[in-house]
């Protein structure tokens, strides 16, 4: 199957009433960690590489990784999205390279730390949703800003320091266009997100809830999403790691976005977790081997069964076989006359 358009993707999420997970990738490890996952779950996905992603494999290197996946597995819907594009040069080489779907970063100046201001981020998501609808790419903007840094890309501080506005993120979707809108609701990339278990209280779960009533043609986007599971960091720590007692965003607290117009989820710790335990586990057990694959096939496997559990959790496992892709030419079309349009026309409070 060719890739897919993330718009697509998540439009389908939509009237099935799932979310998607998008999984961060470096290698191709990482990329068949993914697919093995989709091929036993049956799931559609969401692959993403960041700006340090893409310096780390080389794009070439990657995007070629991606097509392979795509080529060996026809009946996996797969979208290829940039995550966190700093400005419209990265966007603008993404989808020159071949991605189906950027995110325009804008809440941050090109730095990718510091905070822009909501003109700012209009000016520079609009023209990339200029450039890539033409081309029938689907593009995530962010209104607030994420807590925490990621390959280096981040405001730092804690999730709650920037709360996203509903009013603004109103005005950010109808005077952009995004397809999908990531808001910042508490959550933080990285493993350090929370000291206790957060409830309820912690992330601000009934602005979600808002937005999503006023917004709901755009698909949300919950960033920052991996759970940070206890026993992925004893693995760790048990075989010489050195992690902090730290707490991730609960499932069940994905899932209630997900009853509330979340469509895409991001996750990376989590997996970075899992690949680290399994390879300290087998160096700390058999130091005497150095053949990378007696610690990369474990790695692999141990990255699969969090993903395949992720999908599975998410609800978009079983999806796979629900619909045909549609080209990336035809989406381009829809975006033209209108008919894939997402601003919202009737804004009630
Ligand atoms: P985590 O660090 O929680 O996995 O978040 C990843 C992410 O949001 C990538 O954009």
């Amino acid at each position: 199957m060719p890739l897919v358009s993330m718009r697509q993707l998540l439009d389908e999420a939509a009237k099935g009433g799932y979310g998607v997970g998008a999984f961060n990738v470096n290698d191709m490890e990482q990329i068949q960690a993914i697919m093995m996952a989709a091929k036993e779950t049956k799931s559609p996905v969401i692959v993403q590489a960041s700006r340090g992603a893409r310096q780390f494999a080389e794009d070439l290197y990657l995007f070629r990784l991606i097509e392979a996946a795509a080529e060996l597995n026809p009946e996996i819907p797969i979208a290829m999205h940039q995550d966190h594009g700093n400005s419209f040069e990265t966007c603008k080489s993404a989808i020159e390279l071949g991605f189906t779907s950027v995110m325009m970063d804008g809440s941050l100046k090109s730095d990718g730390k510091t905070p822009s201001t909501f003109e700012e981020n209009v000016e520079v998501t609009r023209k990339v949703v200029d450039f890539a609808h033409e081309r029938g790419v689907t593009v995530e903007g962010e209104i607030g800003v994420l807590g925490g840094v990621e390959d280096g890309h981040g405001a730092g501080g804690s999730g709650l320091d920037h709360i996203t506005d509903p009013d603004q993120a109103v005005e950010f979707a109808e005077r952009t266009g995004v397809d999908a809108l990531a808001i910042a609701i508490g959550t933080s990339h990285g493993a350090y997100k929370f000291t206790k278990k957060p409830d309820g209280s912690v992330l601000k779960m009934d602005i979600l809830i808002a937005i999503h009533k006023r917004l709901p043609k755009t698909h949300l986007v919950m960033h920052g999403s991996s759970s940070v599971p206890k026993d992925l960091q004893d693995i760790v720590n048990k075989y010489g790691g050195k992690l902090k007692e730290t707490w991730g965003v609960p499932v069940e607290e994905i899932q209630l976005g997900i009853r509330n117009g979340v469509r895409k989820i991001n996750v990376d710790t989590d997996n970075r977790l899992a690949i680290t335990g399994a390879i300290r586990k087998v160096l700390w057990e058999t130091p005497e081997k150095f053949d990378p694959r007696d610690y990369l096939k474990p790695a692999r496997e141990a990255m699969k069964a969090v993903v395949a559990l992720r999908m599975t959790q998410f609800g978009q496992a079983g999806h796979a076989g629900d619909y045909k892709p549609v080209s990336i030419e035809e989406i381009a079309k829809g975006y033209k006359d209108g008919s894939l349009s997402t601003r919202p026309l009737v804004a009630s409070k």
